[in-house]
């Protein structure tokens, strides 16, 4: 599985399922430029995964990302069990957060999303003040190698640290980036992919606009002139 040609965006549907159906309804006429929907945690505490799948899937056919927040934490056999539980409501991909938890648990849950055929995405490094307080020197280093070395070619970076994702871009190579922190956290589309992202990951951004639409062609228009000067 990929996620279409960058750049695309990828609307974090933090939002009740009623709701985040109305938001997915509205956005038809720009989904030629969304690469798919995340959807997370909550709507697994609130309506539960695979009832948010189906309401969802009855209006796009776009790649359902779903983001434990933060999954890839726990042993490996139980990050496996999430992934196999997480493929069978009907998600097309998994984002795996293995800070604290280690190699071998990353292993578990790529080795997982490999025999589910689930795309895995892999998170280097958060977006947020003081999110590395309690990681070593060279953690997201760490991760992207073994990962990389497991298979993975998608990655989550920090959308609002443009230095980083310069460093994290010349890493990668032809892997792909995909980056929240932008719009309501202080990243800017343009040059957060200018710098590296590929698929900015958005939410109150777009969710609580007035306009989705126009708001998602706006920053659209930003990821193209972004990606045009890299
Ligand atoms: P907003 O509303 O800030 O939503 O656009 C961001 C979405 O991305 C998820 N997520 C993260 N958010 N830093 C973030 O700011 C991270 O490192 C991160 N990892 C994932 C977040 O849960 C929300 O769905």
């Amino acid at each position: 599985m990929k996620l279409k040609e960058p750049p695309a965006i990828i609307p974090a549907l933090d939002l009740p399922i009623g709701e985040a159906v109305e938001l997915v309804k509205g956005l038809d006429s720009v989904e030629d430029k969304i690469a798919g929907y995340k959807i997370s945690s909550l709507h697994a505490l609130d309506c539960g995964l695979r009832a948010a799948v189906s309401e969802l899937r009855v209006f796009t056919d776009l790649p359902i990302i779903y983001d434990h927040q933060k999954g890839a934490t726990d042993i490996p056999a139980i990050a496996a069990r999430q992934v196999e539980l997480a493929a069978d409501c009907g998600v097309n991909a998994f984002i795996g957060v293995p800070l604290g938890a280690g190699s071998k648990t990353l292993e578990g849950f790529v080795d997982a999303c490999k025999d589910s055929d689930l795309l895995p995405i892999i998170l280097l490094e958060m977006t947020h003040p003081n999110a590395n307080d309690y990681l070593k020197e060279g953690a997201a280093k760490d991760i992207f190698e073994k990962a990389s070395e497991l298979g993975v070619n998608y990655f989550v970076a920090p959308g609002n640290k443009p230095e980083k994702l310069r460093e994290y871009r010349n890493w990668v190579g032809d892997s792909y980036i995909t980056s929240p922190g932008i719009g309501a956290q202080g990243g800017q589309a343009a040059e957060a992919v200018q710098a590296g992202t590929d698929y900015p990951i958005i939410g109150r951004a777009i969710y609580q606009a007035e306009n989705p639409v126009a708001v998602i062609e706006e920053i659209y228009k930003g990821c193209k002139e972004g990606f045009s000067k890299r």
